[in-house]
């Protein structure tokens, strides 16, 4: 999901996840519309669906342990109420997403930006989800520790069948990562296709627009996107 700051990104997210009320709409999951469900059921549906936010600093408490924060959602769910079990469920998740297991002991602050996501996606993936909706979770990295936190996240997707609804404000991470793009102005959904028609040929003027704006590494692709946006204004 692409968009400009402010276009609506986050809430859209938190409505499907129930985080937010929706005034109206429907999200279908497996067939099932999530604003109808009731407490009960959204509570099953809210171990198959989990949220990696931006700022890992915030979302992560800093006075639990990475083996606490790992667990966390296990005691919630009920699940694996084996002490020892546990223990090698954290190693291997932190192996997973390329920590180490002895940092199991430690806490946040004493891990950089790009490792605390790592903790956050490990956090997500002890619920074994089927999608992880990452809101701007690469954004505040720098840029090739962002490239490694995608190369993970792909990682994930192919070797674990995780699907992802990733909300990005920059459109070239978005490009990388995504095989269907939805485009998002002012809390309304305005262009969706497969990731190469949006990107070659955008039929929404904001699209064009959102498009012209980014820079592309090939001069003649920023040239031609320009031109169009221009044309289209
Ligand atoms: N569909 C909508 N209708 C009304 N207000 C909305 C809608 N979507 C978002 N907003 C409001 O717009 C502001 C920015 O939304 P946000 O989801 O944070 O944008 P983004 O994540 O794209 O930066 C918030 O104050 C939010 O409440
Ligand atoms: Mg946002």
């Amino acid at each position: 999901m692409v968009g400009e700051s402010g276009s609506g990104k986050s809430t859209l997210a938190r409505a499907i996840l129930r985080l937010e009320d929706a005034d109206s709409g429907a999200a279908f999951w497996k067939g099932q519309d999530l604003l109808a469900m009731s407490p009960a059921a959204l509570l099953g549906v809210r171990r198959q669906i989990q949220m990696v936010f931006q700022d890992p600093t915030q979302s992560l408490n800093p006075r639990m342990s990475v083996y606490q924060l790992i667990s966390e959602g296990w005691d919630i769910h009920r699940l694996m109420p084996d002490r020892s079990e546990r223990q090698v469920r954290v190693r291997q998740l932190l192996e997973q997403v390329g920590l180490s297991p002895e940092h199991a002991s430690r806490y946040p602050h004493q891990f950089s930006g790009g490792q605390r996501q790592r903790i956050a996606i490990a956090r997500a993936l002890a619920l074994e989800p089927e999608l992880i909706i990452c809101d701007e979770a690469v954004s505040a990295l720098d840029v090739s520790i962002r490239a490694q936190v995608i190369a993970l996240l792909d990682d994930l997707r192919e070797r674990l069948g995780i699907s992802f609804l990733f909300i990005a404000h920059d459109t070239g991470v978005v490009r990388d990562f995504a095989d269907t793009v939805i485009v998002m102005k002012a809390g309304e959904i305005v262009e969706r296709g497969p990731t190469e028609q949006i990107f070659s040929a955008p039929s929404h003027p904001y699209t064009q627009r959102l498009l012209a704006a980014a820079l592309d590494p090939d001069p003649d692709v920023q040239a031609q996107r320009r031109l169009l946006a221009t044309a289209q204004a």
